[in-house]
């Protein structure tokens, strides 16, 4: 496996391994970003991921300095699975003066997490059409947890044509239903026994909806007074249309309920799909 800071090196290095598949994180590795790994590795002869901590999707008062940078195990992660090469830059590297064009996605980037993070998808967007620009993969992969950082990114390949296929990869959870995530780490004893109830109230609309229900905003509305009631602050939760996380028609079955909420100094967000019959 072979650790390469530069972007002239990384350059030099794919020359020789057009064939690759694409896996870009912001680094402290756990087994959802390994199982995205799992799902890259046999489309392709080089498996490529990089770990960029990226300080433009982040607003001023998030959390880019705490964000953990563990790069020796996850180093060791990535060998472990049968990575080929790793993209480490620094900042310099990918910005090596300020980023005054940027991507600017579709009014999606505005709704749910956008309303609540603004500028953030600008920030994923961007770096991510930058790093694609370096790779040149065929394919790349993300996670569905971040669902709507998903339908951005498949809209940005979309719209400007790139021939990149993007791969949506399951969420991982815990034994106890918590999405995995970075920022799991942030959370107290106390809030980790407590994280799990996120999932637990998604999975209650999923039952509610499947067998019927069709009073989303009741759905949404039980399920932040609840989240309230046990000391998160809840930023949304929401039922949706999968394709572009619109309000739903009628006769719409490809549903989505998405949700944010902070937990002590932790937010998490995760969602469920559900196929309505
Ligand atoms: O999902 C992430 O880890 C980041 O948003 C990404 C896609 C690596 C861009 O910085």
């Amino acid at each position: 496996m072979d650790i390469i800071h530069s972007a002239a090196a990384l350059r030099e290095r794919l020359r020789r391994e057009p064939n690759n598949v694409f896996v870009p994180t912001m680094g402290n590795l756990h087994e959802g970003h390994i199982e995205l790994i799992r799902l890259a590795k046999p489309r392709a002869a080089c498996t490529v991921v990089s770990i960029f901590v990226n300080r433009l999707q982040f607003g001023p008062r998030e959390d880019f300095d705490r964000y953990p940078r563990t790069l020796p195990v996850d180093a060791a992660h990535l060998e472990a699975v049968g990575v080929d090469v790793v993209f480490v830059p620094d900042e310099r590297e990918i910005y090596p003066e300020p980023q005054t064009f940027v991507v600017e996605p579709s009014d999606l980037q505005h709704i749910l997490e956008g309303a609540h993070r603004p500028g953030h998808f600008r920030g994923v967007a961007t770096v991510v059409l930058k790093l694609f620009n370096l790779v040149q993969p065929h394919s790349a992969i993300f996670g569905k947890k971040d669902y709507q950082q998903y339908l951005v990114l498949r809209d940005m390949v979309k719209q400007f044509a790139l021939p990149i296929e993007i791969i949506a990869g399951d969420t991982v959870r815990a034994a106890d239903g918590l999405a995995l995530s970075s920022r799991n780490g942030f959370l107290t004893a106390e809030e980790r026994a407590e994280a799990p109830r996120l999932y637990r109230l998604l999975r209650n609309a999923h039952e509610q909806i499947i067998n019927g229900a069709h009073d989303y905003q009741r759905i949404e509305l039980e399920a932040m007074a609840e989240l309230a009631h046990h000391g998160w602050h809840p930023d949304y939760v929401a039922v949706r249309r999968q394709s572009d996380l619109q309000p739903l028609h009628d006769g719409e079955r490809e549903i989505v309920v998405v949700a944010a909420a902070r937990l002590g100094s932790t937010r998490l967000i995760d969602n469920v799909e559900v196929l309505r019959s």
